[in-house]
């Protein structure tokens, strides 16, 4: 197959992208989009502070503007994200305790509602564990009690049965890493204890202090042996090495419930770490390196 899209259906995946609603006037950006991806996932416009801005008053103009031109092109959408410590309009900012806890659920359920029977999968809970030792990080979440995040999966279980519900964080690629066993052990727990979690969001950004390592696909198997997808959710990789972009699909071929890959933008200049880091498939309207790596490995498979 010649496009990402379609070489990753080959085995059944799919490979996807952040998009931006600010970009979606660039033709050259859409061509590309349009073209090579499968799913699409809104790089900011389904956070907190994008769709509920203020307490109770929803706003999915820009969320709609890429569900859309998504489906107008033919792609799937991924949701991200109903709770999260960032990216809190202010009015959650200063909210604790009880009030702050029905304004998470409130939340789930006025987004959910919105795009019901709509979103493959929701990263439901973004980024709650810590970077070293294997716990919960602090935040006004974590601080309305130890259960907001199962109470969240319950909330969005209930709000939309057909959307899988994903637990999305970063640095929990590399197997040896306490972040990683942290979220492992929370994942087995809410399986034994039928919590609904149905897939984990590898986000994959490596770089110099969080490398791509090889126990990669030990990770990925590793999860889903516990029962639940695993999807590779905002790869990037700075310097865009192709042997590194080659590893990374092939580690996910590798393991039948690794469902797909997206890339956290479409080319170099849209991503969040500048062109410089070089960190994505394409540079301009041309195909990097890593683009053929990661094709050619598609197709291998
Ligand atoms: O849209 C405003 C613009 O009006 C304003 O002039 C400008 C001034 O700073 O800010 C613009 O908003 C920025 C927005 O990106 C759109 O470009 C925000 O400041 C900026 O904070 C925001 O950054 C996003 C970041 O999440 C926020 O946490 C990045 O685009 C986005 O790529 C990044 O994505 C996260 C994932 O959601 C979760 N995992 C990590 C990943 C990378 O940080």
């Amino acid at each position: 197959a010649s496009t990402l899209g379609a070489a990753a259906a080959q085995s059944g995946r799919y490979f996807g992208a952040a998009i931006s609603a600010g970009r979606l006037g660039d033709s050259q950006y859409t061509t590309i989009a349009s073209r090579e991806f499968s799913m699409v996932t809104a790089e900011n416009e389904m956070k907190i502070d994008a769709t509920e801005p203020n307490r109770g008053q929803f706003n999915f103009g820009n969320g709609d503007r890429i569900y859309n031109w998504a489906v107008q092109n033919g792609k799937r959408v991924r949701g991200h994200t109903l709770a999260w410590h960032s990216q809190q309009p202010g009015w959650m900012q200063s909210l604790s305790g009880g009030s702050l806890r029905q304004a998470m659920i409130d939340h789930i359920n006025g987004v959910m509602a919105h795009y019901k029977g709509k979103i493959y999968a929701w990263d439901v809970v973004n980024e709650a564990y810590s970077d070293s030792g294997g716990g919960r990080r602090d935040s006004n979440l974590q601080r309305t009690g130890n259960d907001w995040i199962e109470v969240a999966f319950r909330t969005a279980r209930a709000a939309d049965p057909a959307a899988k519900l994903c637990y999305n964080d970063y640095n929990i690629d590399n197997w040896t890493w306490a972040k990683t066993q942290g979220v492992y052990n929370m994942v087995r727990d809410f399986k034994q204890r039928g919590v609904p979690i149905d897939c984990v969001g590898l986000q994959s950004h490596f770089n110099g202090n969080s490398p791509y390592n090889s126990n990669y696909r030990t990770t990925i198997s590793s999860f889903a042996a516990l029962g639940v997808d695993v999807q590779i959710t905002e790869l990037d990789i700075q310097g865009g090495s192709p042997q590194t972009y080659a590893a990374v699909t092939n580690d996910c071929l590798a393991v039948a419930r690794c469902a797909g890959i997206t890339v956290w933008g479409v080319r170099d200049q849209d991503s969040w770490l500048g062109a410089g880091a070089s960190p994505l498939l394409f540079n301009g309207g041309n195909k990097k390196p890593a683009y053929d790596a990661v094709l050619n490995a598609l197709n291998a498979a």
